[in-house]
């Protein structure tokens, strides 16, 4: 597996087997979430490589059945490979805090139940961090982005990770899921409270994103 670590701090590679002699011309995206598309099209851009959303084949999600964020990008992405015999890329994201033993994890959008909303996990998150004090709240989104090519074992796996803390209370209307109670000390906002391009700038998601991006550019 070529497989890469990326933050806004530093970058990591371990260099795996080769996986591709030439970039695809059209990938599909895993996913049927606009706001990933779109921001996947505008770091991929310069590569010239059509993105097409997999709900333009007809494919419906895959079942998240993985314990890891790799896992379950793989699942996503080669669901889609062996749904339109098309290269994919999918991502697996979500939020790890320390004081919880890394949890929700890879259950994030699910963690207060299978009726989940975001208001429901963070009322969950903040009743279970409820009297730990403001130095033990640290957690960190986490982002694993892969690129399945069909007939190709190896995939390209990239991740990012954005480092902050909990909130005691919601701050900010923006964003989505745990944003409003997720504080990035660097620039003293909640992630709710960041615009997109500054958000993108610093989140996991666009961390992973611009290292897949790298990968590609380096084939
Ligand atoms: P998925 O990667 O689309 O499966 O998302 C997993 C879940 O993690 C989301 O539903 C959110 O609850 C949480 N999550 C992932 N990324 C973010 C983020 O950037 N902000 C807030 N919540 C996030």
């Amino acid at each position: 597996m070529v497989f890469a670590k990326s933050s806004p701090h530093k970058t990591t590679c371990w260099p795996g087997s080769l996986v591709l002699s030439k970039l695809p011309d059209k990938i599909v995206m895993a996913s049927g979430n606009a706001g990933k598309l779109r921001e996947i099209a505008r770091i991929l851009g310069d590569l010239n490589i059509n993105i097409v959303p997999q709900s333009d084949f007809g494919v419906e999600d895959a079942d998240e059945t993985g314990t890891t964020f790799v896992e379950n990008a793989l699942i996503k992405a080669r669901h889609a490979v062996a749904a339109t015999g098309l290269p994919a890329i999918a991502d697996d994201s979500g939020l790890a805090v320390d004081a919880l033993g890394g949890r929700p994890g890879v259950y994030s959008s699910r963690y207060s139940g299978p009726d989940a909303t975001d208001q429901t996990n963070i009322d969950k998150l903040l009743a279970e961090l409820d009297g730990v004090p403001d130095a033990e709240r640290a957690a960190a989104f986490h982002c694993v982005s892969c690129l399945v090519m069909p007939g190709v074992q190896e995939p390209i796996v990239a991740q990012g990770e954005w480092r902050g803390s909990i909130l005691k209370a919601k701050r900010g209307d923006g964003g989505f899921g745990y944003d409003p109670v997720f504080f990035d000390a660097e620039t003293g906002k909640t992630a709710a409270e960041l615009g997109d391009e500054e958000k993108n700038a610093r989140s996991h998601r666009g961390q992973a994103l611009k290292e897949l991006a790298r990968q590609l550019h380096a084939l």
